[in-house]
């Protein structure tokens, strides 16, 4: 059943898991990721990246397809917007039924990080729809912990003072992970989420799981992260399926795919605290 994300994620929080939000970019990986959700009876956060995407994907495309999956779920998926930058962007996905959409203003500087989150948080709760946002910037994985690291660190005040003048609904955080592949090993700052924890009421994002770890991101879905976004490592376990198999038949080889991107989105559910 196509639903909002509110509900799935607050009991999350309360209950000490995260959930998973893998992105999709085609009608294989949509259905993959329902199956699985529906093989653990566990719902969804059905996400799509138009700005990544869009080749593969248009944006109308991409909510036919989710919204056809979701709708004819067994469990309850969420089909969320995943790093809209563009307010033109949030204002189509939210005509095109999404449910929960992200305003992805982290590059800019606080003020104007506040300014355009709230106008979507006006926008879409007038609508009924959930809004996240981030404060910090989770940074590329190909620069990670180089002097070209573009990834800033979350702080504690900024962070409550942000949810206080936006009224987000979920807050994605920097503390230590970043998008894509890892030059360097993953170093999270579990104080710093504690600290955030503590300080802030809202459901807790982590973007860039992908090759995080698995300890690091169990530790982070029992110590307050609601949702884990991910992405590189299902086309990196695609890749490497189809790579290492000896088939020439495509519809196979399709197979072979969708079992590679469903064994990865089992994987994260079990790390994650969700699959009791
Ligand atoms: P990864 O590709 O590193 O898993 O990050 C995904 C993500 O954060 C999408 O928002």
């Amino acid at each position: 059943m196509l639903v909002t994300s509110k509900e799935m994620l607050e009991r999350a929080k309360s209950e000490g898991y995260a959930l998973i939000a893998p992105d999709y970019y085609d009608n294989n990986s949509c259905r993959a990721f329902v199956h699985v959700a529906e093989e653990f009876n566990l719902p969804l956060i059905l996400s799509f990246a138009p700005e990544s995407h869009y080749c593969l994907l248009s944006l109308e495309e991409a909510a036919l397809i989710g919204r056809y999956y979701a709708e004819s779920a067994k469990v309850d998926v969420a089909l969320h917007l995943d790093h809209g930058t563009k307010f033109e962007t949030i204002k189509k996905a939210i005509a095109y039924g999404f449910t929960s959409v992200m305003i992805d203003a982290s590059n800019c500087d606080f003020e104007e990080n506040v300014r355009r989150t709230k106008e979507v948080v006006d926008y879409a709760h007038a609508r009924g729809i959930e809004v996240e946002a981030e404060i910090g910037h989770v940074g590329s994985g190909e620069t990670y912990g180089t002097e070209d690291d573009d990834s800033i660190y979350t702080e504690v005040e900024t962070a409550k003072k942000f949810v206080e003048l936006t009224g987000v609904d979920s807050l994605a955080i920097s503390i230590g992970t970043a998008h894509g592949q890892y030059k360097g090993t993953p170093v999270i700052n579990f104080e710093r989420l504690q600290q955030i924890r503590n300080a802030v009421d809202v459901p807790l994002v982590l973007h860039g799981g992908s090759s995080s770890g698995d300890e690091n991101l169990a530790r982070c879905a029992r110590e307050g992260i609601s949702k884990i976004n991910v992405f590189t490592d299902i086309v990196t376990a695609a890749l490497e399926a189809v790579k290492n198999s000896d088939s020439k038949d495509w519809f196979e080889l399709l197979k072979i795919s969708d079992e590679a991107v469903k064994d990865v989105l089992r994987h994260y559910y079990h790390i994650c605290n969700c699959v009791k």
